[in-house]
């Protein structure tokens, strides 16, 4: 069963900090058993402000670059220097100004068709994590934001992308009301739980009824879970970092 944390920040610079200490604690978890440190980056403009502060001291130099093996939870299918690219928010915010050898960033191929992305990203991850047709990757951390409709990464409510429990990676259509409307590449809810660590990052007013929702409200059934109450990593631990606005419906002591 999955170990959960709720961390409350009192503001997004706060929130920033508070995970990017995480995400030192976690790199050098896995130094520490003589690993490189794998993790896949979410995308969206929340965590933005982790990457930044990754990017300067004293988180920078706290970490071993050249130990560090980078991944993308999902991606739009979008050219790699477009305004909407996943990747090209954290070549940015934190992959240009740290001393990451290039060939230790996996990103996804936004430019090609969805399916083929798809593919291709699967490969990518079998071949680096050396699996067999029934494996899992297991990362050592995976950073998530939080849609307020409950998605995660670009698995959204009702759509098949969700129940996908074959394929690492798949190809989805995002539902109209998405920003933006374009399909995704996404890694699913097998490789999310198969995770050692999980953290969300979500700030902000506009989320305050989603995380009551989803860290608030026990889903009655299965199939009410959202796509965030479905993120419960077998053998790994969730840590919840809000901000005190995304926090403010959320009763004490949850
Ligand atoms: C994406 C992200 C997506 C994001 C949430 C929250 O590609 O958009 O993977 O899952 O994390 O939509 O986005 P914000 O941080 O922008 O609110």
């Amino acid at each position: 069963m999955s170990a959960r944390q709720v961390v409350i920040a009192r503001d997004p610079e706060d929130l920033a900090h508070q995970a990017a200490r995480r995400f030192v604690a976690a790199a050098r978890r896995a130094y520490a058993k003589g690993k490189r440190f794998t993790f896949a980056l979410a995308g969206g403009s929340t965590p933005a402000g982790l990457y930044r502060a990754l990017a300067q001291n004293p988180y920078r130099e706290q970490l071993v670059w050249y130990r560090m093996e980078v991944f993308f939870g999902d991606e739009r299918c979008v050219p790699p220097d477009h305004p909407d690219s996943n990747y090209r928010m954290a070549l940015e915010t934190l992959l240009d100004h740290v001393p990451l050898p290039e060939d230790r960033v996996y990103r996804i191929s936004g430019e090609r068709s969805p399916e083929e992305a798809a593919d291709i990203y699967q490969g990518i991850l079998r071949g680096h994590f050396r699996l067999g047709s029934a494996h899992l990757p297991h990362f050592d951390l995976i950073i998530l934001g939080l849609g307020e409709d409950g998605h995660v990464a670009s698995l959204f409510p009702g759509m098949p992308a969700l129940d996908e429990a074959r394929h690492l990676v798949v190809a989805t259509p995002a539902p109209p009301y998405a920003r933006p409307a374009v399909p995704r590449v996404t890694l699913t809810l097998p490789v999310l739980n198969a995770a050692r660590e999980i953290m969300f990052l979500v700030e902000g007013a506009r989320k305050a009824d989603i995380v009551r929702r989803v860290l608030g409200e026990p889903p009655t059934g299965e199939a009410e879970r959202l796509p965030a109450q479905r993120v419960l990593p077998k053998a790994g631990r969730v840590v919840w970092c809000l901000d005190q606005a995304a926090a403010a419906q959320l009763q004490e002591g949850i």
